[in-house]
């Protein structure tokens, strides 16, 4: 299966990209995918000037994560939360492609360092997906205090919880895959 996941923050000494790990490990030891992890901070494009299709010369990294987002069946976006919404980095990636998201599942893992496990994220994000014509699955992967819950290599703290948590969570998106 071809899944990949999404690591949305950029930021300097990132927390989240723990929980990308994590999936990512998951994955392959339960032998559903080899996925691969597109990581916005080593992707690094400049601030959305125009879509993909309307740029006269557009990047071959650019064209090489249009083609990642176009092949993938599936995808894992693993999110922050900053002030109520999800980073400019993800809405930057959101905004540079359109035919490549249509009717793609998509599950939505949010993270934060706080209680409240980035949950606030997931109205905006979803409705901003949802324009964009993508399969958002109805499934949650809420993260609260994340530097307690995962390792630097993204081992949970508590793993025979958070595997049962990410079986449900990937079955879901499974689910809507195969429907495709
Ligand atoms: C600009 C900014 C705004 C933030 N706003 C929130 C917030 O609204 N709610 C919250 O629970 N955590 C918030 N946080 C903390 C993040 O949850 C924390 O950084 C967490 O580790 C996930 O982000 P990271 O992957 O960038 O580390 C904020 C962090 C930053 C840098």
């Amino acid at each position: 299966m071809n899944i990949k996941i999404i690591s949305a923050s950029i930021r300097l000494g990132r927390k989240s990209h723990r929980v990308a790990l994590y999936f990512k490990n998951y994955l392959s030891e339960n032998k559903i995918a080899d996925a691969e992890i597109i990581d916005l901070a080593e992707l690094n494009f400049p601030i959305f000037e125009e879509r993909l299709r309307l740029m006269p010369n557009p990047e071959p990294a650019v064209l090489a994560f249009a083609e990642q987002i176009k092949a993938a069946e599936g995808i894992i976006i693993v999110t922050p939360e900053y002030n109520g919404g999800y980073p400019a980095s993800l809405k930057n990636v959101i905004d540079l492609l359109y035919a490549e998201w249509k009717r793609k599942p998509i599950a939505i893992c949010t993270v934060s360092e706080g209680m409240f496990a980035g949950s606030q994220v997931i109205t905006s994000l979803q409705f901003t997906l949802w324009k964009i014509g993508a399969l958002t699955v109805p499934a949650m992967f809420p993260v609260a205090t994340v530097e307690k819950t995962f390792d630097e290599k993204g081992q949970p703290s508590d793993p025979e919880l958070t595997n049962k948590r990410a079986t449900s969570f990937i079955n879901e998106l499974v689910y809507w895959m195969d429907k495709r």
